[in-house]
């Protein structure tokens, strides 16, 4: 008997770059979503429709099923995905729950997001912290997540009345090979341009916080144009197109912030905007829930 997980993607509204420094994240969960299919049988089958054959996304499949251990028994995975590689939508941590979920269909989100993230450091090599991961196990549609990555406990806020767009610059890059590690050891040495860009980041994020429990969608938006400013003056994570981007919209009725989203050096850019606001080159988001409860339900049909 067959039986199929899926996970989404997600966006940050803010707290970016502190998730692996202890800090907090709002993430919310977005409709794209990658999904696995397993039947279980003698070996290891891996394959995607929606991924080069033997690419880098093969290497993250088998970094959770060796954090598995004896716990993941055997099988064919196919694997089939609509969250674009390398546009800081978290593709990575969308194919690692998928593939958790659809192994370990019992083990509690909170759990199987602790473990992939795990199998993401130590198997694959990113310093990556959890805000990926459980996003993509936890977070409910309509909310952001607020997750503590200190103490790792989460609760969730409901969005105020606003839309997302999504702009994609079409940029791209590979964390494993990016600039992330080196960055995120910068941030934990005390004086440097990364580490204030933490500590301010932080604060920020107690103040979003503050604007997400008053439902104040503007003070939200400033906040997130003073991220921007940030990772690219601090952090040094963005990138002419981002910039370039970001300051279109700055000046555009309608929108009340954006920022590049997720770890950088290329991707997307996420635009809080007032509902029915449609600009050109943005897709609407929708916002959606963690790990499917498809996880536990058994089918035979291919994704
Ligand atoms: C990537 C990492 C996350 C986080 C973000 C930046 O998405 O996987 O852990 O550090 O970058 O906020």
């Amino acid at each position: 008997m067959s039986r199929r997980s899926s996970a989404p993607a997600r966006v940050n509204l803010l707290g970016e770059h502190v998730d692996h420094q202890g800090g907090t994240v709002l993430p919310v969960a977005i409709h794209l979503r990658t999904t696995v299919l397993y039947t279980p049988g003698d070996a290891w089958e891996i394959a995607s429709r929606d991924h080069e054959p033997g690419a880098a996304w093969e290497r993250y499949v088998r970094g959770v099923i060796d954090e598995m251990g004896e716990a993941a028994e055997p099988g064919r995975l196919e694997i089939a995905s609509t969250v674009p590689e390398g546009a800081g939508l978290a593709s990575s941590a969308a194919l690692e729950v998928a593939v958790a979920g659809v192994l370990a269909p019992d083990m509690p989100s909170l759990e199987l997001a602790q473990l992939c993230r795990r199998a993401e450091n130590a198997r694959v090599g990113v310093p990556c912290g959890l805000m990926d991961q459980v996003a993509s196990a936890c977070a409910i549609a309509g909310h952001a997540l607020v997750l503590d990555c200190g103490t790792e406990t989460f609760f969730h806020l409901p969005l105020p009345e606003v839309e997302m767009l999504l702009f994609d610059t079409g940029v791209r890059r590979a964390l494993a090979d990016s600039a992330y590690a080196e960055r995120a050891s910068e941030a934990a040495t005390p004086g440097t341009p990364a580490a204030r860009h933490v500590a301010e980041e932080r604060g920020r994020v107690d103040r979003a916080i503050e604007c997400l429990d008053k439902g104040d969608a503007r003070g939200l938006g400033a906040l997130m144009w003073a991220c921007h400013a940030s990772l690219r003056d601090l952090y040094r994570c963005s990138f002419p197109e981002a910039d370039k981007l970001v300051e279109q919209l700055l000046g555009t009725p309608g929108v009340y912030g954006a920022r590049l989203v997720g770890a950088g050096w290329g991707g997307c850019v996420l635009a809080l905007v007032e509902p029915q606001t449609r600009l050109e080159g943005g897709t609407l988001l929708l916002s959606d829930d963690g790990l499917s409860v498809h996880g536990t339900e058994y089918t035979s049909t291919p994704p």
